[in-house]
């Protein structure tokens, strides 16, 4: 199986033909997603059609990543917190503030879920991507030399993530920009994250977010998904993070 690929995704219809018919039987009676149960998470919106981010990112792979990738964090994220009376009413920027102190369930799925909200606003259509604001572009270029060193820095970082995780531009505590990294779905809020900071845009390297356009080719995945980043929401997110 595609790692990151959970067997949840091949149950719908829209997964189905990448597997052959005896094959998808077996596999869904093997696995069955948990029993979704009301909650205080709920799957946001894409902020745009599935198909929009066409040629970088295509439909069938924004479908499955949003519908069945994301919905599954948020429902194993409800059934951890009904679970367990200590985490109910708690909002999703505390759990994962603490995550390192929280079951590895709930660290993976509020982390997954504060990941994925995430990262459909980081991007958007080609024609709406923009640029950086004059504000974020000199900070880039004070700490990279240019905006094409940054990318360039920023795809070697998801390109040296082993196995699956983000990879993200941060401001730190004292106000300085950074590229890092984070294994499976930390992110730089954690208390358990290496590299600390208020996150301005992250890109999702689970494989679950380019295989099917790009299969094993995660560079190219890495190099065209700045077509479809949303300049003008991270621009928000810098101007909002200053001291
Ligand atoms: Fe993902």
């Amino acid at each position: 199986m595609i790692r990151g690929f959970s067997a949840l995704t091949l149950l719908i219809a829209s997964a189905a033909p990448l597997m052959a018919p005896a094959a998808a039987q077996a596999q869904t009676a093997a696995t069955k997603p948990a029993p979704k149960v009301e909650g205080a998470f709920t799957l946001p919106a894409l902020p745009y059609a599935a198909d929009a981010l066409n040629p970088a990112i295509d439909a069938q792979t924004m479908t499955i990543h949003h519908g069945l990738h994301h919905q599954a964090y948020v429902t194993a994220l409800n059934n951890a917190v009904a679970a367990d009376p200590a985490l109910k009413g708690q909002s999703l920027e505390a759990l994962v503030a603490k995550a390192g102190t929280l079951p590895a369930v709930v660290r993976n799925n509020a982390g997954g879920h504060w990941n994925h909200s995430f990262f459909w606003k980081s991007m958007a259509p080609v024609a709406q991507s923009g640029q950086p604001s004059p504000q974020l572009l000199a900070a880039i270029t004070a700490k990279w030399g240019s905006l094409d060193a940054f990318k360039k820095e920023f795809q070697d970082a998801g390109l040296k993530r082993f196995g699956s995780g983000w990879v993200w531009l941060i401001r730190d505590a004292q106000g300085n920009l950074a590229i890092t990294s984070t294994p499976n779905q930390d992110n730089p809020l954690m208390d358990v994250a290496e590299v600390k900071g208020t996150p301005l845009l992250g890109n999702d390297v689970w494989e679950h977010a380019y295989y099917l356009k790009y299969q094993n080719k995660r560079g190219d995945y890495l190099s065209n998904w700045w077509q479809v980043v949303n300049w003008q929401k991270v621009s928000e997110r810098f101007a909002k993070s200053a001291r």
